[in-house]
């Protein structure tokens, strides 16, 4: 089955064509990181101006690399939510106008869902249940997956994603957009040990998130040391790569401590850890760990199918092409869709566990 998946929920036009879920024919990612850099984040009018312009040429390339022509394919997957409207709509738009020309079979597809199946390619296939930590600009949320295509939120963020309080770390001591790539880089010459942070947990006993407290920390730190921001490209003091290693490692303690704590209760099969901050190698390495402590396998994607591409829409496509789901002409954007569709956790936990012998 070849399915063309459509990512354009946030600042990537992305086209994908791929085969039987697992099999990447092509794909291509037009990037608007240059354009946004200078304003710091992204600008949401900007970035939907941006789809309108490279969705065609995006989508003919996917095609031209695969050496297939439209109507070789089987069905189409599109980007739906969560996302920036103006973004959305770009994809959603086209996806069903193709859709209608060629009189092929359409579905929408969660984002977050599409970083969960973003570990399709490069790995073994996932074992349910499973748990999964997807982390990324915009989400932080650990889901127990106790089959393919039912999900349960065990944990979210209260306030800031992992990769924005990355981002806004990065802006505060003066370091470029995106901010995750550069504490990474920054970090491996600092010393974790050197600021000491806290790692959140909240209050009333859940295992959610929360960043904005770290991000307050770093704030102080900044202003008691009176850290200079670094100016014009020159090299960071070793001061601010050992903030960059101590709130790099806070962050990770705080992902994988929780995801641990949460795989004790669950007996999750297999870990994914999925996102654009999953292409941070300490983030990788405390999973691993973590998952090796667990007995069971971690997979994450490479780190150009971490951040958003349209190979894990369409794979996540597949399978929902597959179980005979299929989207009409009113499918539309939907900016704040969830993905959440069990709301008895226990119950799907001991039917699993009958069906899985766990
Ligand atoms: O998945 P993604 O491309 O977009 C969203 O759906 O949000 O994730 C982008 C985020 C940014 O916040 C970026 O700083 C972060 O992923 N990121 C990283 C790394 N590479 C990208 N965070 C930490 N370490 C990295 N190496
Ligand atoms: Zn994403």
């Amino acid at each position: 089955m070849l399915v063309l998946g459509i990512e354009t929920s946030c600042d990537e036009t992305a086209a994908a064509v791929v085969r039987d879920g697992r099999d990447i024919v092509s794909s291509v990612i037009a990037s608007q990181i240059e354009t946004h850099k200078r304003f710091g984040g992204v600008v949401p009018e900007i970035a939907s101006r941006e789809h309108l312009d490279k969705i065609v040429p995006v989508v003919t390339e996917a095609f031209t690399r695969a050496g297939i022509q439209p109507e070789d394919i089987d069905g189409i997957a599109v980007t739906v939510g969560p996302g920036l409207v103006g973004s959305l709509l770009v994809g959603v738009s086209y996806a069903k106008a193709m859709a209608f020309a060629l009189k092929k079979p359409l579905v929408g597809v969660n984002h977050i869902e599409g970083h969960v199946y973003s570990v399709a390619f490069e790995n073994p296939p996932v074992e349910y249940p499973a748990l999964a930590l997807v982390v990324s600009g915009g989400h932080t949320n650990l889901f127990f997956i106790p089959e393919p295509g039912k999900y349960k939120i065990i944990a979210r963020t209260r306030d800031d994603a992992a990769g924005e309080a990355f981002d806004k770390v990065a802006k505060m001591v003066g370091l470029g957009y995106p901010g995750g790539p550069i504490i990474e880089r920054l970090a491996r010459e600092g010393n974790p040990k050197a600021v000491k942070f806290s790692v959140p947990r909240m209050g009333d006993g859940s295992p959610d998130f929360s960043f904005s407290g770290l991000k307050t920390a770093v704030t102080k730190h900044v202003r008691e040391t009176g850290l200079e921001p670094v100016t014009n490209g020159e090299e960071p003091s070793q001061a601010i790569k050992d903030l960059a290693a101590s709130f790099q490692s806070t962050v990770v303690r705080s992902l994988v401590g929780t995801t641990e704590r949460v795989a004790k209760d669950y007996g999750p099969k297999t870990l994914i850890v999925a996102g654009g901050v999953a292409c941070n190698g300490a983030l990788k390495a405390a999973s691993s760990e973590a998952a090796e402590r667990l007995g069971i396998p971690a997979y994450f994607p490479s780190p150009h199918l971490s951040t958003d591409n349209a190979a894990m829409i369409a794979a996540a496509g597949t399978a929902k092409l597959q179980a005979g789901e299929r989207a009409g002409f009113d499918l539309n954007a939907d900016v704040t869709l969830r993905l959440q569709n069990l709301d008895n956790v226990d119950e799907e936990l001991r039917r699993a566990k009958v069906r899985y012998r766990l």
